[in-house]
């Protein structure tokens, strides 16, 4: 088979520097092909099934349009209109799907269900965000990076606010990618052990650092990077309340910003709330490289469906 043909998109956790290396080459070949309107039609005839479970703006209209790119079609299944959300179950569902599409791509709440459809289904699967990880979010990040600082290897990337399935994802690559990374988190919300773990795990292989710090004045000293995401992401609402006490002193704000490097970027990657996690002199100030960030999710997305479907 080809490069990663027929592997699931769960986690970097599960793949190798190099091919993840390879994937950030593939989505930079991609970005000037469509500059230069040379796209190839490398997925013609294909199909790509996108179940959803939540909402969402720039995964769903960046996998769509990629697929129509590609020469392919994409399919959006909203979780309630399949028989899925009727009770129907994972295994079957996979299994059918399996026979009509290419390629599944699946935002849900329950990573174990990712998972599960993944282990059943006998076509790649792509993690499009689940209460853990969000795989493709991160590796558009990282092709962000590069264009805006070139080197990735020994950059200090310090994400602020909430240990959630951003940072997760976050975390997991940068250690793949040898950068140093640290998260900066009231007690309580550091993430999952199971992470950490991991990517503590990934980082002694790479030689880069992984690193908790409470305090935020503290852990921003010296970061080329400054990532935030929401304090109450989907599926916790009920928390709002104590989470946005808990991480009031965790707002990126001008005044957070200048204890990072002077030249550093600003990252989140959408939808964000400003007066929240983000001062809006920040997220609309020149360092800020979110709609990068965005737009990047577009030519990684077709890197990773043209390496696995085609
Ligand atoms: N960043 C991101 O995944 O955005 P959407 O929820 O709009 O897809
Ligand atoms: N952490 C956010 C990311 C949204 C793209 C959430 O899970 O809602």
């Amino acid at each position: 088979g080809q490069f990663l043909q027929g592997r699931d998109v769960l986690t970097w956790a599960d793949y190798a520097t190099g091919e993840i290396e390879q994937l950030l080459e593939s989505a930079r070949r991609l970005k000037e092909q469509q500059q230069q309107g040379a796209t190839q039609q490398t997925l013609a005839g294909r199909s790509l099934g996108m179940i959803f479970e939540n909402a969402s703006t720039r995964t769903r209209v960046s996998f769509e349009v990629g697929m129509t790119q590609l020469g392919g079609h994409a399919l959006f299944l909203n979780s309630t209109d399949l028989q899925i959300g009727r009770g129907e179950p994972v295994d079957d569902t996979a299994k059918v799907l399996s026979r009509y599409v290419d390629g599944i791509m699946i935002r849900a709440n329950d990573h174990e269900k990712v998972k599960r459809l993944a282990e059943k289904s006998e076509v790649p699967v792509i993690n499009a965000l689940t209460d853990w990880y969000h795989p493709c979010q991160a590796l558009a990040d990282m092709l962000t990076v590069q264009e805006h600082l070139d080197q990735l290897n020994g950059r200090k990337l310090v994400y602020v606010g909430d240990g959630n399935n951003v940072a997760h994802s976050v975390m997991i690559i940068a250690a793949k990618l040898g950068m140093d990374i640290t998260l900066s988190t009231p007690e309580g919300y550091e993430g999952e052990a199971d992470v950490w773990a991991e990517a503590r795990a990934i980082a002694e292989q790479t030689g880069s650092k992984v690193a908790h710090v409470v305090d935020p004045r503290e852990a921003l000293q010296d970061a080329d990077i400054v990532y935030t995401d929401v304090w109450v992401s989907m599926g916790v609402e009920k928390e709002a309340d104590k989470r946005n006490k808990a991480f009031r002193r965790y707002q990126v704000n001008e005044e957070l910003m200048s204890l990072a490097k002077k030249e550093a970027i600003f990252m989140h990657c959408l939808p964000a709330h400003r007066g929240e996690e983000v001062s809006a002199e920040v997220i609309d100030g020149p360092q800020s490289v979110v709609f990068d960030q965005a737009e990047n999710r577009l030519h990684v997305q077709k890197a990773i469906l043209q390496a696995v479907m085609r």
